[in-house]
């Protein structure tokens, strides 16, 4: 874990937040190559999820909502988690991951657990009272329930069918931690799909499939993955079923993603709560009814993680991240074999402009090609372009590949195809 935190610090993935202030505990600032790790996991689930599918569309809605959407969710009084204190350093702790001894002063003496709320708390406008009391959003599925009826009339779309979202959540974690894997605030791709409530267990089967398969394109091995049955008692308050897929982390296997059958709970309670009518009317057949959700949730600062730890690997002196190419900030790095050869960095120049009208392209002259390699291979880039003497006069380059460490020849002309042939299938 402490090489996959060096790293992402070293090459610009992730930066402690607020660092020159001393950093902000459990804050994290995603630098040039997380950001583009970031948002090439975003778009690759939203294709797979939305843009590929005729049975789902997609929102962005507003992270504060009113009020009123909390308590009808119920997460204003169930969204909550077990907190106990420590009676010698009052550090406080969630109850179930603390292990007798206090990891704060190793004291063996803690308060009675009591349940703390996770919402976190803000107040809109000038005045701070009771009434200005909002939450920023601890999900993103509220806004698909309370934009339902919305999606229904300007759609036309038919259940079964599912709403998408991307975008931040905040929870006031008491103990958040190990890297980006628990923070205050995070990315969630979340989808609700609407479904007869007859047909719930043919719809979890299928999204468990599908989520497995998107475990894949994050380049994942399975074998690496744990899918957990959550017994009652356990389970979120509107969950029926949950199945977690948990990951081996270095710090223990944790969840990953979350799939759940959250019943009609949340557009029943809207209904009562709002006052609106919440239904659904079979066009076909004019039965009118409460739709039932299945909900696959998956975090993205997780899904970047787990890529990263999962594809990090040392072979012999060279750190290499086999992501998949998909993924990868930098798809092509063009370097001229040497930065003292004008001719030879001007057509490297050129190619690189070509390329990159295309992709992600990064340019290197500095040090020795070898020293290149290597600096690609640790931050993921799958191809590096080389330009030679030999190019001048063939019009040709050498293609490396990062995790066969193959090199082979090919016309610059031809290179706008051959990697889109690599990398976009
Ligand atoms: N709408 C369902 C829901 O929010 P959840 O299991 O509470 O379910 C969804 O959260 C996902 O968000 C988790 O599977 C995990 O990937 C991610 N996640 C949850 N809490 C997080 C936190 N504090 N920091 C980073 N990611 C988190």
């Amino acid at each position: 874990m402490e090489k996959i935190v060096s790293l992402c610090k070293r090459r610009g993935f992730v930066y402690p937040g607020s660092e020159i202030y001393g950093g902000l505990a459990n804050s994290w600032d995603y630098g040039p190559l997380g950001t583009e790790l970031k948002n090439n996991i975003q778009q690759l689930w939203w294709k797979r999820f939305v843009q590929s599918r005729d049975d789902m569309v997609g929102i962005d809605a507003a992270i504060i909502m009113n009020s009123k959407v909390w308590n009808a969710s119920g997460h204003t009084k169930e969204f909550s988690d077990p907190l106990v204190e420590c009676k010698k350093c009052h550090e406080r702790f969630r109850a179930d991951q603390v292990d007798k001894v206090c990891p704060n002063c190793g004291n063996k003496e803690f308060t009675e657990s009591r349940q703390f709320n996770i919402l976190m708390k803000t107040f809109i406008g000038p005045v701070e009272g009771e009434k200005a009391v909002a939450y920023l959003r601890g999900e993103i599925a509220q806004a698909m329930f309370v934009n339902f009826k919305n999606i229904l009339d300007t759609s036309r779309k038919k259940i079964p069918f599912g709403i998408a979202s991307q975008g931040k959540a905040f929870r006031n974690e008491i103990t958040p931690g190990n890297f980006i894997f628990r923070t205050r605030e995070f990315n969630l791709m979340e989808l609700e799909y609407f479904i007869r409530e007859k047909e719930w267990e043919k719809w979890f089967e299928y999204w468990q499939k599908e989520m497995r398969g998107w475990i894949e394109d994050l380049g994942v091995n399975l074998k690496h993955i744990h899918e957990i049955e959550i017994p009652e008692g356990e389970r979120a308050h509107y969950s029926k079923r949950t199945v977690d897929f948990e990951y081996e982390y270095p710090f223990g296997q944790k969840e990953l993603y979350g799939l759940a059958y959250r019943t009609d709970f949340d557009l029943k309670n809207h209904e009562k709560f709002s006052g609106q009518n919440l239904r659904y009317k079979d066009p076909d057949t004019g039965e009118e009814f409460i739709p039932h959700v299945i909900e696959p949730t998956f975090g993205l600062d997780r899904s970047a993680l787990t890529a990263l730890l999962e594809s990090y690997s040392e072979e012999k002196d060279r750190i290499v991240l086999k992501l998949n190419p998909k993924l990868a900030p930098y798809k092509v790095a063009v370097f001229p074999l040497l930065a003292n050869k004008p001719e030879l960095v001007k057509l490297a120049k050129k190619i690189y402009d070509d390329l990159r009208q295309h992709f992600m392209v990064a340019f290197d002259d500095r040090g020795n090609i070898g020293k290149r390699y290597y600096s690609q291979d640790e931050i993921g880039t799958p191809y590096c372009v080389t330009v030679d003497f030999d190019s001048l006069k063939k019009n040709d380059v050498t293609i490396r590949d990062r995790d066969t460490t193959k090199q082979e020849r090919k016309k610059i002309k031809d290179l706008v195809k051959i990697f889109k042939d690599k990398l976009e299938n």
